[in-house]
């Protein structure tokens, strides 16, 4: 039996900025959803059981209603571009359950997580389906060349998870190192959302390439400001636990800057919370006081500015229209936003 799933009860509060372009592509958003309760099921009632739980959790459906703008901005808007869409969120809704297990994290889209509800085995097991249901979308879409940039996101992807997991605990890791990583395990993945809109509607390579800059760029500015996040949101907001990177010995930017501007004590501090694990109470907080003390977040913000700035630029070939103004209003959206 088919489960059904209620998206109007998630969690998809939006501010006015990615409201904005989410409008503009509403319908063909309806479309995308539909396509994803359709995808999802399956006779063996675990599955849509747990993808309907974290699919109607809600999410903000980013990176799918950046295909259907990019398509639009190309003059494609339509049929593929949704089919295509929700293979993007699907991979992405599949990498989130996987994450999940990797992180630890209890808390995803305001809801107990997959991992807490059904175990780590089930996680995984319904996100590598979620993963096949991609790919079918992929071969049911025909283009040979959108499914090299799909399948090679998705290859990235998990090279950027294992990268992670090769300088987790290491307070020795460099802001260039941590960028690889925020590269692969998020960035590509809004580069090909991006860039499948122009391929699909048959743009010049200037084109396509534009797209991809500005998906790459606007999902590093993303990441970005998802570590800050990390120590500093409303948890009611965000939808995730606060401190779980600091928990997990995850290196991002905010502990690398107060890492390598910190002094001898803080160091120690450092590398006894992250590369010993040895935690106690208070230590979030005192790790929160460093990187503040440190300027470390607000740094961090202003390094996502930097990228926003050239994911904006990159849109400079497209000449001006709704969907360009939308676009470039997400880039402040990814930049500011608290959830
Ligand atoms: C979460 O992505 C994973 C990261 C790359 C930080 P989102 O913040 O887009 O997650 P949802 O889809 O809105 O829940
Ligand atoms: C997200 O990284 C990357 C992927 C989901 C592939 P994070 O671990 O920072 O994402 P959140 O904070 O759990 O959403
Ligand atoms: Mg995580
Ligand atoms: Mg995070």
């Amino acid at each position: 039996m088919a489960v059904i799933v209620n998206l109007e009860t998630g969690r998809d509060k939006q501010p006015d900025a990615l409201d904005r372009l989410t409008q503009l592509v509403r319908d063909d958003l309806d479309r995308v959803n539909e396509l994803i309760l359709q995808h999802m099921q399956s006779p063996v009632s675990l599955i849509p059981q747990l993808a309907g739980h974290i699919i109607a959790a809600g999410g903000k459906r980013l990176r799918p209603v950046l295909t259907l703008a990019a398509a639009r901005l190309c003059g494609h808007p339509g049929p593929r571009a949704a089919g295509l869409a929700a293979c993007v969120e699907f991979i992405h809704t599949a990498t989130l359950l996987h994450d999940d297990v990797v992180d630890e994290s209890d808390l995803r889209r305001g809801e107990a997580s997959a991992n807490v509800l059904w175990g780590n085995k089930a996680s995984v097991l319904v996100g590598d389906f979620l993963f096949s249901r991609a790919f079918q979308l992929m071969v049911a879409d025909g283009s040979l060349r959108i499914l090299e940039i799909l399948c090679s996101a998705s290859a990235k992807i998990a090279e950027g998870e294992v990268l992670q997991l090769m300088t987790t605990n290491d307070t020795a890791t460099t802001e260039q190192a941590y960028l690889e990583v925020i590269k692969g395990k998020t960035a590509i993945l809004f580069s090909a959302a991006c860039e499948v809109g122009a391929v699909l509607a048959d743009r010049p390579k200037s084109e396509q390439e534009a797209l991809a800059s500005f998906g790459l760029n606007l999902g590093i500015a993303f990441q970005l400001i998802d570590d800050a996040l990390d120590y500093s949101a409303k948890q009611e907001a965000l939808g995730k636990k606060i401190g779980d990177d600091f928990r997990e010995g995850k290196i991002t930017l905010p502990v690398i800057l107060a890492f390598l501007r910190g002094d001898k004590t803080e160091r120690e501090f450092w590398r006894r919370t992250l590369e010993h694990q040895e935690q106690k109470g208070g230590d979030l907080a005192e790790a929160q006081r460093l990187i503040a003390k440190h300027n470390a977040l607000s740094d961090t913000v202003q390094r996502a500015a930097y990228y926003g700035a050239v994911a904006r630029d990159a849109l400079g070939i497209f000449p001006d229209s709704a969907d360009k103004r939308a676009l470039i209003e997400v880039v402040d959206f990814c930049i500011r936003r608290g959830h």
